[in-house]
């Protein structure tokens, strides 16, 4: 069993502004190392994704999303994620926050794990900057 102390040395490629915006938190929030920030992160990252496991049953849920609209075949691609989930999408609203970053909130209802999909489905499109989805069981 390989424990938490044991460590593995990892090299990643990061945009130059990602990178430049991490270091920026990891120095306001104090963090001794960029590993330190980053294996936080990754802890954040896993966290998330196992409270996501945990959306089951019939929910009502709201997804906000903000994305670049001028990543080529973006919206088109978000549009027929939309569609292909038409059956769990109630509506749809859209913002544009400035000339390039669109701000978009979709408001669904149905099975937990369809809502977990098309939040996932989502995120992993490049171009598109976050995607949250809060949901809450429709059986209080
Ligand atoms: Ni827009």
């Amino acid at each position: 069993m390989v424990n938490e102390t044991e460590l593995s040395r990892i090299g990643i490629s990061l945009p130059q502004l990602l990178l430049e915006k991490f270091d920026e938190i990891i120095t306001i929030r104090g963090y001794s190392s960029r590993s330190e920030g980053i294996r936080d992160a990754i802890r954040a990252y896993i966290t998330h994704y196992q409270w996501m496991s945990d959306v089951k049953g019939e929910r009502q849920g709201v997804i906000t999303m903000v994305y670049d609209h001028t990543q080529r075949g973006l919206m088109q691609t978000l549009l027929d994620i939309q569609h292909d989930y038409g059956y769990v999408i109630q509506a749809s609203l859209h913002s544009h926050v400035t000339h390039d970053r669109c701000l978009e909130v979709i408001l669904l209802r149905g099975e937990g794990t369809e809502l977990k999909h098309v939040a996932e489905r989502l995120m992993s499109q490049k171009g598109v900057e976050s995607v949250k989805l809060t949901t809450i069981p429709v059986q209080g």
